[in-house]
């Protein structure tokens, strides 16, 4: 063998080995282990769809994953079907797919199943109780419709209301346990879900998509925009000024210390806006403590429509009268007065 080959051979052996190595999970990026980012941190990764030509984005922003409620997640956690690369075209995401973790006191194998049945039981499922499908089945949201929004936020948003919750308080934790790691991970774990992590008027967005298409509204027998009039309430406006304090969607959807996915109708005995249900709903402690049971008879979506809220729309009639009858001659005498003083030229009676 000549000096030559035995160098070359050595050269390939050992980029061999580097590029065994290297393509090793260990030495890859922490949840993805698949070296999944290779290709789909690319931010031109894409392909136009169906007959309409849809754009759609295959791209995934690594630091915002990373951020997501789902970081510790590897990709094929969730893609499970994808298992070689180069890979085929990848199935729907199943968000009840079973994961490795245990839930430590059922000691079973961790899954959203639980979310699922809540929500089949609720007005929201696609079954009805015989098991027949319900009308208009894809009109009914599941994970995705409503989890599409990553507006989780950080314990720090929540001090002023949620009284409890600081990271001070972490402090307190380190008096007896000495690793930072343990600390937080379980502090997070507990405290992000002591309060709701999206504020009323996210959760709104939540539900405008479905509940102000008037299509929607009629082809299931619903009498309102359900976001709309809840925009022209007080609670609404107060949302808007993201007081946290007023009520959104599922405080008064969904019973106390119940799923937020199990919302009733109306019609249902056992909902918080059941005719029967609705005084103790808006007299429990947090709101309207010792209110008169008439206060149950507050339309609380009310309309802007004769027939429908009367005593509403006549009272904000009035109120609009009120306004305009004040400021617009209020205007009017101001307008007058900045002509005088602007081109007192103008004026009549001269010195
Ligand atoms: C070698 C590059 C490469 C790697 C590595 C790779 N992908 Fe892809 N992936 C692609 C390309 C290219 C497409 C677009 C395919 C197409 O248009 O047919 C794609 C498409 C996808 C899609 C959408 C598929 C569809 O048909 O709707 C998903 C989901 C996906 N990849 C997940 C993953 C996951 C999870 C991993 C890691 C386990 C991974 N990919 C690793 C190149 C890659
Ligand atoms: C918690 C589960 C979960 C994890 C973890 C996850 N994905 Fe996804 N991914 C989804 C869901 C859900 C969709 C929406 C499409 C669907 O229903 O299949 C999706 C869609 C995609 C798409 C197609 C884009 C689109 O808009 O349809 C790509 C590409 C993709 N994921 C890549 C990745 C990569 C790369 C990782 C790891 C860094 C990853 N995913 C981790 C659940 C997950
Ligand atoms: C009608 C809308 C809607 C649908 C459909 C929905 N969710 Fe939710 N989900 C919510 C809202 C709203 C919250 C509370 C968010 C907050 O804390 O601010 C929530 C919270 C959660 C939580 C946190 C625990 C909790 O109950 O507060 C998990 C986990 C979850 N959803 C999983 C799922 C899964 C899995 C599905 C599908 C089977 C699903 N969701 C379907 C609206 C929905
Ligand atoms: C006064 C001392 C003290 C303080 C302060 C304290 N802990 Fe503990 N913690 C303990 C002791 C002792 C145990 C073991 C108790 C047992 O097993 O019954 C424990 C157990 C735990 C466990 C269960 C561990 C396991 O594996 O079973 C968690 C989680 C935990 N603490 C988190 C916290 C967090 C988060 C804080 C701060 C909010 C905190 N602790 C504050 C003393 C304390
Ligand atoms: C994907 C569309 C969709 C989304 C998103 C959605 N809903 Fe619905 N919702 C419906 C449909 C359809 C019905 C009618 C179901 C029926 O009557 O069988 C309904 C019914 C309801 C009802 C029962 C009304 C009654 O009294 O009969 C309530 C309450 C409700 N939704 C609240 C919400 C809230 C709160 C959100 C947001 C967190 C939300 N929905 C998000 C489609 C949606
Ligand atoms: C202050 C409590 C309260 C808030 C906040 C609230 N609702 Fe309601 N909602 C009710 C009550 C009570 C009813 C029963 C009908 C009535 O009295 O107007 C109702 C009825 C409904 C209905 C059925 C209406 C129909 O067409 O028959 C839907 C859908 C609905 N709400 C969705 C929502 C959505 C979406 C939000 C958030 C934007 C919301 N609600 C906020 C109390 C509330």
């Amino acid at each position: 063998m000549t000096q030559k080959k035995v160098f070359k051979t050595i050269l390939v052996i050992s980029t061999s080995v580097l590029c065994f190595i290297l393509s090793n999970p260990k030495f890859s990026i922490a949840s993805d282990v698949g070296n999944c980012l290779l290709c789909h941190k690319y931010p031109g990764l894409s392909r136009v769809e169906g007959d309409k030509g849809i754009l759609r984005l295959l791209y995934v922003n690594e630091s915002a994953f990373n951020i997501s409620m789902h970081a510790k997640v590897k990709c094929e956690g969730c893609h499970t079907d994808i298992k070689k690369i180069p890979h085929d075209p990848a199935k729907k995401v199943d968000c009840l797919t079973q994961c490795h973790i245990i839930e430590p006191t059922s000691e079973k194998k961790f899954s959203h199943k639980d979310v699922a049945d809540f929500l089949a039981k609720s007005v929201h499922g696609k079954f009805d109780k015989t098991g027949q499908l319900k009308k208009f089945p894809e009109d009914r949201p599941y994970c995705k419709d409503c989890h599409d929004n990553p507006l989780y936020r950080p314990v720090s948003f929540n001090k002023r209301v949620t009284p409890g919750i600081s990271e001070q308080a972490l402090g307190r934790c380190r008096v007896c346990h000495k690793k930072d790691d343990f600390i937080y991970r379980f502090y997070n774990h507990v405290t992000t879900r002591l309060h709701r992590s999206r504020n009323p008027k996210n959760i709104t967005e939540v539900c405008v998509r479905c509940h102000d298409d008037i299509k929607l509204v009629k082809r299931h027998n619903l009498s309102i925009k359900a976001v709309e009039t809840y925009k022209d309430s007080f609670h609404g406006k107060a949302a808007e000024f993201l007081d946290e304090r007023i009520p959104d969607c599922l405080d008064c959807h969904v019973n106390r210390g119940e799923s937020v996915h199990q919302m009733l109708s109306k019609k249902n005995s056992l909902a918080p806006t059941h005719e029967n249900n609705k005084y103790n709903t808006c007299s429990n402690v947090e709101c309207h403590t010792n209110a008169s049971p008439k206060l149950a008879q507050f339309e609380v979506h009310a309309e802007f429509n004769k027939k429908r809220s009367p005593k509403q729309y006549y009272f904000q009639s009035a109120f609009i009268v009120l306004t305009g009858g004040t400021l617009l001659p209020l205007l009017g005498i101001m307008l007058l007065d900045l002509l005088r003083r602007l081109l007192p030229g103008l004026s009549r009676r001269r010195k």
